[in-house]
């Protein structure tokens, strides 16, 4: 059975009660899911903690990590700091890219820093460029990250790709990357999951609006774990 996974990606969201709140819902509703399905949870990095592993069965996941170690870094945290804490770290999300500049250069090695300290890299890519630019850090990703594909046009914008250009966008990663597990992002919400996972290519999602509402989320992950 293929492995899949949902991605849910909070961004700059949530009082710290607004996820208390939401920890609570999921913890309380969710039913116990096939041993394929992995759900991770995206938050902010300070509501991380607020999860109890023991309660919440989810796989924590931070937004981005520094591109430096530990030291005069103002403002980052590096991934020796998260080590033990999350199991995966997302990279280059095309918010970053656009809003903070952020480069291949730059997501190549946050790539780098999370392999070294046990933290698995989701690597967000728009454009096959993106994704060439990885090809240095193969064999190593392709045993350890997953892909989340995101065309820009498709973020929060309600106008999801079309499942079966996510498709091909997702066997050209394959090609150049090697197996490792591709998701698609963009406007995915309960009412068009099934279209992208029946994919043969895609082996997930990735989800920002829609994961923001525990029931929401719990909704969408059963039509996952329906297919
Ligand atoms: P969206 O965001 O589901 O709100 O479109 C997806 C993402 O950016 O991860």
């Amino acid at each position: 059975m293929k492995k899949l996974y949902v991605l849910g990606n909070w961004k700059s969201n949530k009082t710290m009660d607004e996820a208390a709140f939401w920890i609570d819902t999921y913890s309380k509703k969710q039913k116990n899911l096939p041993e394929n399905i992995t759900v991770i949870v995206c938050p902010a990095f300070h509501h991380v903690s607020l999860f109890d592993k023991q309660t919440c069965s989810v796989a924590l996941g931070v937004q981005d990590i520094s591109a430096f170690d530990t030291g005069a870094y103002t403002g980052e945290i590096a991934a020796s700091m998260l080590e033990g804490l999350v199991t995966y770290a997302m990279i280059g999300h095309p918010e970053r890219r656009i809003h903070f500049s952020e480069t291949n250069e730059q997501v190549a090695e946050k790539v780098k820093k999370v392999l070294a300290h046990n933290i698995k890299p989701v690597v967000c890519v728009s454009h096959m460029d993106q994704v060439r630019s990885l090809r240095t850090l193969v064999p190593e990703y392709a045993k350890n990250g997953v892909i989340l594909y995101e065309p820009t046009g498709a973020i929060g914008t309600g106008i999801a790709g079309t499942p079966e250009s996510a498709n091909n966008a997702a066997k050209e990663i394959i090609n150049i990357l090697g197996n490792a597990p591709v998701l698609y992002g963009g406007s995915v919400v309960p009412e068009n999951v099934s279209g992208f996972i029946n994919e043969e290519y895609i082996s997930g999602v990735g989800v920002g609006g829609a994961s923001l509402d525990a029931e929401k989320f719990i909704q969408l992950i059963s039509y996952v774990s329906d297919k």
